[in-house]
């Protein structure tokens, strides 16, 4: 696990990054947020700000920038709870490693380890957590794997006209089982159209934090 490992609370200032990292074609594939600058920092802002419980944090190399991770109880975001079928205290966590080059090295795997053990799991009030990659990002399923997440299900997120949004979950209509959905531009069988996307829950038990 890289030493230099840190998690640095996401700000205002790093927005502009953050959306050009979302316009990264490794990143855009599974991750989509509005390309309008000013829609986006409105989906991000309410967070930043305190007005959305979704804590966001800046992945760190060397106190260099490298992706970004956020968590947040599902508890507070119903209509993803109902979707991913968690229970209570569950934690959710996303992420992306911005640079391609630093992908495929054991840096999410990394991340996915230390975040749950610092952030995570620090949380009292958080016993499990969950994250859930589409079905067709084997990357993504085998670092969660590594970080010691057990597969707990699959889902389907049901159609609908906007494209995927990860964050804040509350506030990204995409990701709820009422509008759910999202254009897919993970496959080409796929691509560009709008469809339903099959989506695993990924699960770690807070007690495991402690041997990894
Ligand atoms: C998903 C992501 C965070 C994982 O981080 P990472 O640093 O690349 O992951 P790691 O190197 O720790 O582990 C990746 C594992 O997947 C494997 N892998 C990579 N591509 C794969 C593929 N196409 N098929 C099967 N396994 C694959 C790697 O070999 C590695 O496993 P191994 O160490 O057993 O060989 C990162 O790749 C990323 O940000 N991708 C783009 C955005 C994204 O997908 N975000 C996740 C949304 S849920």
């Amino acid at each position: 696990m890289p030493a230099d490992l840190s998690f640095r609370k996401l700000t205002a200032i790093n927005l502009p990054l953050l959306h050009e990292w979302l316009r990264r074609e490794h990143v855009h594939r599974w991750w989509q947020e509005p390309e309008d600058y000013e829609e986006f920092a409105k989906q991000y802002l309410p967070a930043i700000e305190g007005r959305d419980p979704t804590r966001m944090f800046l992945i760190e190399l060397g106190g260099r920038p490298v992706g970004f991770i956020q968590t947040f109880l599902l508890r507070d975001y119903p209509e993803r709870d109902e979707l991913v079928h968690t229970g209570p205290g569950v934690a959710g966590v996303d992420l992306f490693i911005a640079e391609p080059e630093l992908t495929g090295k054991g840096l999410g795997t990394a991340v996915l380890r230390r975040f749950t053990s610092e952030i995570v799991f620090a949380d009292q009030l958080a016993t499990a957590c969950v994250g859930d990659p589409d079905v067709e990002n084997p990357a993504s399923i085998r670092a969660f794997e590594r970080a010691g997440f057990r597969r707990a299900g699959v889902f389907v997120e049901p159609v609908s006209a906007t494209p995927t949004s990860r964050t804040p979950p509350r506030s990204a209509p995409s990701r709820g089982p009422a509008s759910a959905g999202r254009e897919c531009s993970s496959s080409p069988r796929t691509a560009g159209r709008t469809c339903s996307c099959v989506s695993i829950a990924i699960r770690r038990a807070a007690e495991l934090s402690a041997s990894s």
